[in-house]
């Protein structure tokens, strides 16, 4: 069977653990024949899981702070340098927000922890796709796609300030997708993905609830972070060669329902 990603390199960015929706995705690029490198902050190096990862897929890790220009100058120089030339997509899997951390009240957020939140969760990716742009790493339509959430465009009162950094994020994938795509081809992309259990995702209070409901809402049920490899890796092929600057609901028809009968008439 052929396989999707033959020839094609990378970068996946936030692989932690197992139940991580980067290393799902990297397992999956990996069989389908792309090479890649693992990226992650310095500090998520320390529990060492990457490494299972690393060997697994035959990846180099290089650490990069995504909120440091300088960090990604470097990650970027090294991997044109390891991979031999450049590269064809790039997996931007990254958020992380102290107010929700610290159960601050969406009422009562602290601003210093907002601006992280901003500055992690969403500017990284402008600041991931600039240093790409300026160091033209990327070849001709080559594809990056970002994780997001539906908080974005709808009221979830507990994911806090993570809303607006998900509105950001989107909104930068749009931008940024024109100007790569005008200069170079390049597409880019959000994919708004069903709440999954993960370290990030099970740090939103009442993330269970968030889980249930949404899985008792979607005709389809949620989608796992095994769909969402698959869709990643169709997103990153040439099967998707057209699709830029769009938010992608990954999330078995959520996005589309107003009231599933079912749920209050179990009997319908
Ligand atoms: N889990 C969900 O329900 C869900 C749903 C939709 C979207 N998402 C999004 O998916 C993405 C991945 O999250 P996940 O659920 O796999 O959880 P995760 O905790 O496994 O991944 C988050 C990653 O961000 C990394 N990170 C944090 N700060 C960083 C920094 N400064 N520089 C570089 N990396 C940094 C962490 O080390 C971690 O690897 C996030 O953007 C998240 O918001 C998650």
């Amino acid at each position: 069977m052929t396989q999707l990603l033959k020839g094609k390199k990378g970068i996946i960015f936030g692989a932690l653990d197992e139940q991580s929706m980067a290393w799902k995705v990297a397992e999956k690029a990996y069989e389908e024949g792309a090479t890649f490198v693992l990226s992650n902050a310095p500090i998520a190096m320390r529990m060492g899981e990457i490494n299972k990862l690393s060997e697994k897929c035959n990846a180099p890790i290089i650490a990069a702070d995504a909120t440091s220009d300088e960090d990604l100058k470097v990650l970027f120089e090294k991997t044109l340098e390891s991979s031999g030339g450049k590269i064809d997509f790039i997996l931007h899997s990254i958020g992380m927000s102290p107010n929700v951390r610290k159960a601050r009240p969406y009422t009562d957020l602290n601003y210093e922890y907002f601006h992280k939140t901003l500055d992690v969760s969403a500017m990284s990716l402008h600041r991931v796709l600039q240093t790409a742009f300026k160091m033209d790493a990327i070849n001709e339509w080559g594809s990056v796609v970002a994780l997001s959430y539906i908080a974005g465009q709808r009221v979830f009162p507990y994911y806090s300030d993570m809303a607006e950094a998900k509105a950001m994020l989107e909104s930068v994938a749009r931008s940024f997708g024109y100007h790569y795509g005008k200069a170079k081809n390049v597409r880019v992309n959000t994919v708004s993905q069903s709440p999954t259990f993960t370290t990030a995702g099970s740090g939103v209070p009442g993330f269970q609830e968030f889980f249930d409901y949404a899985d008792s809402m979607s005709p389809l049920g949620n989608a796992s972070a095994d769909d969402l490899a698959n869709f990643c890796v169709c997103l990153f092929s040439d099967y998707a060669r057209m699709v830029t600057m769009q938010n992608l609901y990954h999330d078995g028809g959520f996005s589309s329902m107003g009231i599933n009968v079912g749920m209050i008439l179990p009997e319908k």
